[in-house]
């Protein structure tokens, strides 16, 4: 089947295909720019996005700031005239100005989950930026479309939602995960329905878009079945030649078997799925004292004293120079990975062409 191009708002999706957002330092302009070229919607994360220029150790968030125009603008150059977005995570320290620097740069989206982001459309406001919720709970979805309509009189433009299989931080509880019998699709369903009841109310779809062991066409066609207008992809697309983690990182993945998934307690108080290594291994044998506080987090969703590690510390790392000693997240799948392809390759093959 081929899949059919899509509409956000006023935005043309060529192929229904959005790159999920992956910090820190996997998915920047280099990916998203590529994904956007090959008619998906490329993200780019903002976690941690400027850590590559000079004044992030002194000023991690200038910098980071900073780096949300460069990605983008770099982004945009790759891209054409394709889509690309922003995922920010919804406990990340000042991210009223992280968004407000977003849409002043004009991105096409912002994907935000990692807790609810509910304070969103306030910082959005006025903006063509089209914004979307990440949940993965018909409960999490009703509660933050629930706030947005009754404090901010508005909706989402689509919403992402994540199943227990997704790499990094897991909207879920530690035994839905390893539940042999929680059933996602009949989640989603339900998802899918409350969506509907908001999108009657305002006139207008609000497509849902499904992420979490996406890895084939016929997965695409079995979500788009079940109703979804498009699909959320994020490790397939870690072993591309375009991603922009370093290769080691990218060997990490070609070379995980299924037993080395591990789903670890993040400081940001969720479960979060890894590869077991050096770091997870560490981490395990007792807490890790912060070497340095670059302020990622806000103060509610980290205590920095009691914290089993700082998360940017072991993702910066991963991301630099020393990516087996970091932490490096993964999604179920990546163990499926056997070689490395491009983005218009990947594509193509999710496409069905
Ligand atoms: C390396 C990695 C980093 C990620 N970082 C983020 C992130 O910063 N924010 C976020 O909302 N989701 C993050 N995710 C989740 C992805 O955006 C995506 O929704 C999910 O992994 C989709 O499942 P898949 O990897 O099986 O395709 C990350 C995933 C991976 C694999």
């Amino acid at each position: 089947m081929a899949l059919p191009s899509i509409k956000i708002a006023d935005l043309n999706l060529t192929v229904p295909i959005i790159q999920g957002g992956m910090g820190i330092g996997i998915s920047l302009a280099n990916l998203a720019g590529a994904v956007a070229k090959s008619g998906g919607l490329g993200i780019i994360s903002s976690a941690q996005i400027g850590f590559k220029l000079p004044e992030f150790e002194r000023n991690p968030l200038k910098a980071n700031l900073k780096a949300i125009g460069l990605e983008l603008k770099k982004a945009r150059a790759i891209a054409q005239d394709g889509l690309v977005g922003f995922n920010v995570m919804a406990s990340t320290f000042h991210y009223e100005r992280y968004i407000k620097e977003i849409v002043a740069q004009k991105a096409d989206v912002i994907i935000s989950g990692g807790g609810l982001p509910t304070q969103l459309p306030e910082f959005t406001k006025g903006s063509t930026t089209k914004i979307a919720p990440i949940v993965s709970s018909q409960k999490a979805c009703k509660v933050v479309l629930n706030y947005w309509h009754k404090k901010y009189q508005t909706t989402a433009d689509f919403i992402v939602v994540e199943g227990p299989k997704a790499g990094g931080h897991l909207g879920f509880k530690v035994p839905q995960l390893t539940d042999e019998n929680f059933d996602m699709d009949q989640e989603l369903v339900k998802i899918i329905a409350e969506t509907q009841k908001f999108a009657e109310l305002y006139g207008h779809e609000i497509p849902v878009f499904f992420g979490g062991g996406v890895y084939t066409h016929e997965d695409i066609e079995h979500y788009l079945a079940l109703g979804c207008r498009g699909v959320q992809v994020a490790t397939r697309f870690v072993v591309t030649a375009e991603c922009d983690a370093p290769q080691a990182f990218k060997d990490a993945y070609l070379m995980a078997e299924e037993k080395d998934l591990q789903i670890i307690k993040s400081p940001v108080g969720m479960p979060a799925r890894a590869i077991d290594n050096y770091f997870t291994q560490k981490s395990a044998a007792g807490r890790i004292p912060i070497e340095k506080c670059r302020n990622c987090l806000s103060h509610s969703h980290c205590d920095r004293k009691t914290i089993p590690y700082c998360i940017s510390e072991h993702l910066l790392k991963s991301a630099g120079k020393n990516p087996l000693q970091g932490l490096i997240f993964a999604g179920a799948t990546v163990h499926r990975l056997k070689e490395m392809t491009t983005v218009p390759q990947l594509m193509q093959e999710l496409v069905g062409k």
